[in-house]
């Protein structure tokens, strides 16, 4: 059958184009909302059988096959197989489910399609991103100099520190980094990180022509933490060896445990030692806006932070940011187009965000930042997160008293990792397990043992079902 959606090319203003925007949003709403059977995590299907119905479905057919052909395949394909983010049964990794209000928000994101690289191509846009990333400095406690910029998420945030702060290094060494890329003795840049710190580095590392090995792995202590005395024991001899060692990246929130990194004394390393310090806060950052916010109070103490919002704050992927205590090192992303980010427009009061960031075309993720925040304000983030962080202490406290279970770090955010007692096999047949009932649980390694692992990102989880989950996993 033809829909009146056939007849539409693109959106405009004009009455047709309203009317079938309205027929399109609300058919796929309809199909969204009629797809939530159960509160199961996804339908248990197995790959093979996805993968093989998958691969029969016509992508680019000569003739299209129009409007209502195409959202019976999603109706039909897709929906019932996609993961449910908002699920009790869901807590496999650092992947939330989203407010409500940022998915009206990302409708708006792209109806207008706005690019955050030139002002001409999102004035709204544009004002609305420099007036989130200004009240995020002051959330975090920065000073007046700073800055920041959006990302696509941690990944990008970490590698972008990366490189402001190696530019930075070498420019205070009397080097232009930008103009005459690395120096002859690049080789010996180092860059310190925790043994357990998120793999964007070792990339960051790769695509900035550093290579793995400049990336130093830090020991960690019984609570996952860095040895910051070993750390600086580390640093002081590759010194003596004559390597340049540039930054220290702390973790606050390991992507497994949640553990927060000694910010206060990496700092006093990265002073005696001439480095940088980034705070990688892509999990952590969150718990800035909960009654715990004391466990991540010495953030301001980095020279940059990763902010994820696309974790702890709900939001929707994609949605980061990288806060820079000296906002001016931003400018290692800083160049001119005659045909975008002209000098003379911005002497005249333009602002072209391109030149903060890696990105040319960028999405209008602030929006989601500022339709949260400000309709959350504080105290409704600080219930959502609190509820998360409670959740985890809880499941803690109920698992480190069963014998059934080993539970080897306590938790500071909303991650547990454990391990039923009777080795690796026995827990990953448990995994396995759950997930055939749509139960979806994470897996990690802690000390050479297979661990299992519970993310407490969703609100909606509480104490009956947390112990019911506790109940099926000795069930099995
Ligand atoms: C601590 C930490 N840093 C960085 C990242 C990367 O973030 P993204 O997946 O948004 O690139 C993650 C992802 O889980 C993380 O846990």
């Amino acid at each position: 059958m033809k829909s009146i959606i056939d007849d539409m090319t693109i959106l405009s203003s004009s009455e047709s184009d309203r009317k079938a925007l309205r027929l399109a949003v609300g058919e796929m709403l309809d199909a969204i909302l009629s797809s939530f059977s159960d509160d199961k995590a996804y339908s248990g299907i197995d790959p093979d059988l996805l993968r093989s119905a998958i691969t029969e479905l016509p992508v680019l057919p000569e003739t299209g096959s129009g409007w209502e052909d195409m959202m019976d395949s999603v109706r039909k394909d897709i929906l019932p197989h996609m993961l449910r983010t908002w699920s009790t049964s869901y807590m496999p990794h650092l992947h939330s489910p989203v407010l409500v209000e940022t998915i009206a928000a990302e409708l708006m994101i792209a109806a207008f399609n706005s690019s955050m690289d030139s002002w001409d191509q999102g004035p709204a846009a544009t004002e609305i991103e420099v007036r989130v990333v200004n009240e995020l400095l002051s959330i975090f406690g920065y000073p007046e100099e700073a800055d920041g910029t959006f990302t696509s998420g941690g990944s990008q945030s970490n590698i972008s520190a990366m490189i402001i702060h190696r530019d930075r290094f070498l420019q205070n060494m009397g080097y232009d980094p930008k103009k005459n890329g690395l120096p002859e003795d690049f080789h010996k840049l180092r860059l310190y990180v925790s043994e357990i710190s998120h793999f964007s580095f070792d990339k960051g590392a790769h695509i900035l022509g550093l290579g793995y090995d400049s990336v130093v792995k830090l020991p960690v202590d019984e609570f996952c933490r860095i040895d910051t005395e070993k750390a600086e024991r580390i640093i002081m001899a590759d010194k003596a060896d004559g390597l340049l060692p540039f930054m220290i990246a702390a973790t606050v929130g390991t992507t497994d445990f949640g553990s927060i990194d000694d910010l206060r004394a990496l700092r006093d390393i990265a002073d005696r030692h001439g480095l940088f310090l980034h705070a990688d806060a892509a999990y952590g950052s969150g718990a800035m806006l909960s009654s715990y916010s004391d466990r991540v109070s010495s953030l301001p103490l980095a020279d940059s932070i990763t902010v994820d919002f696309h974790k702890m704050f709900l939001i929707p992927i994609s949605a980061s940011a990288l806060l820079v205590r000296d906002g001016s090192e931003l400018d290692a992303f800083q160049l001119h187009a005659d045909y975008l980010n002209r000098e003379e427009d911005e002497e005249d009061g333009y602002i072209n965000l391109v030149g903060k960031s890696m990105q040319t075309t960028r999405r209008f993720d602030a929006l989601k930042v500022y339709m949260a925040f400000r309709m959350r304000g504080r105290s409704g983030y600080r219930k959502i997160i609190d509820r998360m962080i409670g959740n985890a202490a809880y499941f803690y406290s109920r698992i480190s008293s069963n014998e059934e279970f080993i539970a080897p770090v306590k938790p500071e955010l909303s991650s547990v990792v454990f391990a039923l007692r009777g080795g690796d096999e026995r827990n990953r047949k448990a995994r396995r397990a759950l997930m055939k009932e749509g139960i979806i649980i994470g897996q990690t390694v802690y000390m050479d043992q297979v661990m299992l692992k519970f993310t407490l990102l969703n609100p909606l989880l509480d104490e009956k079902r947390i112990d019911e989950l506790i109940g099926r996993i000795s069930a099995l």
